[in-house]
C-alpha cells in the first residue's frame, strides 16, 4: 500500500521535531499503523529554511492553501498556531476532506465547537493530542484508557512555563522576570507569554480536556482564569514554610451545580507527587469512579516531545485506512455527548 501522504502547514520547532521522528523511526511507525506516513508537502512563509529542514524530496511552498489544494495529500498538520489564519485553514482542509491534526489548543478552546461540527458532518477527524501538555498521551488517556470511568475531576500542571517560573523562583529565589526571560530563551513561552503567565493557555488546555471528560462542549469562555503574575518571592516562601508549594493548576471537576473549569495558583501539600513536579514539565491528575487516580507525567513541550504527540494522531488517523483490525481505531472527530451550558 503506499505511505499516507501528509502535508505540513508551519516548519517551527514542533513542525521540524515531526519530521524528524517520522524519518527517523519510519519502519516502526510504518508496521504500527499499517501504512507509511510521508509529509510530501510543506507550507512555510520562508521556503528556503523549510526546505534546509526537509531536503529536496519535500515540496515546499509558501502558500499553505496550495497544500489543501493537493489532491494527493490525505492529512494536514497545522502547527501555525493562533485563531486567526490557521482557523480558516483548519475549516479549509476539512472542507477538502482532509484530517486534520493540530497542536493549537487556543483555536480548538475557541473554536472547537464549529470546527468538530464541521468534520463531523464531512467524515474526517480532527486530533488534537499535541494540544494539550505536549508528549503526554492524555487525550487518549481520557479517551481511550479511562472511557469505563465516570471522570470525577482532572488537576493538572499544563503549563511548563509557568511551572518553571515557580520552581526556579522557589530553588534560586530569582525574580519572576529574570526566570520568564529565561523560559522564553528555552522556547516554553508562547510567542505572546501573556497567554501562559495568566494562566490562559492552561485554560484552553483545561477546557479540552473536560469537554472530553465530561462530554460538554468546548467553552473556554466559561472558564475561571487566574495566572502566577501577582505572586511574590515571600508567597512561595510561606508556602514552603507552611508544608505547600504553590502550582498553577487547572482544575476541572464535577459537580452538583455543574462542571467547574478553573485555573488559578493553588496550595499542594508538599509531600503530594504533583507538588514534586519541577522545571517545565507537565503533570495531570484524574480522579475516575472506577480506576481510583491515576498519574500522567512527561514533558509538556518542546520539538520532539511535541512530535511524539503529532504522530500518534498521524497513526490513529493512518489505521482508520488500514484493515488491520488489532489497530483500528474507531472514533472520528470529538463530539461532546450533550450540548447542555453546563460549566459553572
Ligand atoms: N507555552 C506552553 C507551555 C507550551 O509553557 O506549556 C506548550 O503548550
Amino acid at each position: 500500500m503506499k505511505p499516507i501522504q501528509v502535508g505540513l502547514l508551519g516548519i517551527g520547532t514542533v513542525g521540524s521535531g515531526t519530521f524528524n521522528v517520522l524519518q527517523r523511526n519510519q519502519e516502526e511507525i510504518k508496521r504500527r499503523a499499517g501504512r507509511g506516513i510521508e509529509i510530501t508537502m510543506v507550507a512555510d512563509l520562508d521556503v528556503a529554511r523549510a526546505q534546509s529542514i526537509v531536503g529536496p524530496d519535500v515540496k515546499v511552498v509558501n502558500d499553505a492553501r496550495a497544500v489543501i489544494a493537493n489532491p494527493d495529500i490525505d492529512i494536514v498538520i497545522e502547527l501555525i498556531g493562533g485563531y486567526g489564519i490557521a482557523k480558516a485553514l483548519v475549516l479549509e482542509a476539512i472542507a477538502a476532506g482532509k484530517h486534520v491534526v493540530t497542536a493549537n489548543k487556543a483555536l480548538l478552546a475557541v473554536h472547537g465547537t464549529e470546527i468538530f461540527a464541521a468534520a463531523s458532518a464531512k467524515g474526517v477527524m480532527v486530533a488534537f493530542e499535541a494540544a494539550v501538555a505536549g508528549g503526554i498521551p492524555i487525550i487518549k488517556a481520557l479517551r481511550e484508557g479511562l472511557t469505563a470511568n465516570s471522570i470525577q475531576w482532572i488537576a493538572g500542571i499544563i503549563n511548563g512555563t509557568t511551572n518553571f517560573i515557580l520552581s526556579e523562583m522557589r530553588d534560586k529565589g530569582l525574580d519572576f522576570d529574570v526566570v520568564l526571560k529565561e523560559a522564553q530563551r528555552l522556547g516554553y513561552a508562547e510567542a505572546d507569554p501573556t497567554f501562559d503567565i495568566e494562566g490562559v493557555d492552561a485554560a484552553h488546555k483545561v477546557t479540552l480536556m473536560s469537554a472530553i471528560a465530561f462530554g460538554i462542549p468546548v467553552q473556554f469562555d466559561k472558564a475561571y482564569v487566574e495566572g502566577i503574575t501577582q505572586l511574590g518571592a515571600t508567597d512561595i516562601k510561606y508556602a514552603e514554610q507552611l508544608g505547600y508549594r504553590i502550582k498553577l493548576l487547572g482544575i476541572t471537576k464535577r459537580t452538583d451545580k455543574g462542571i467547574e473549569l478553573r485555573v488559578h495558583p493553588s496550595l499542594v501539600p508538599s509531600k503530594r507527587l504533583i507538588a514534586n513536579v519541577e522545571g517545565a514539565m507537565n503533570a495531570v491528575v484524574v480522579q475516575g469512579d472506577a480506576v481510583g487516580t491515576t498519574l500522567y507525567y512527561g514533558k509538556g513541550a518542546g520539538s520532539e516531545p511535541t512530535a511524539s504527540a503529532v504522530i500518534a494522531d498521524l497513526v490513529d488517523i493512518t489505521r482508520l485506512h488500514t484493515a488491520d483490525p488489532l489497530h483500528r481505531v474507531p472514533h472520528l472527530a470529538f463530539q461532546p455527548d450533550a450540548m447542555s451550558d453546563l460549566a459553572v
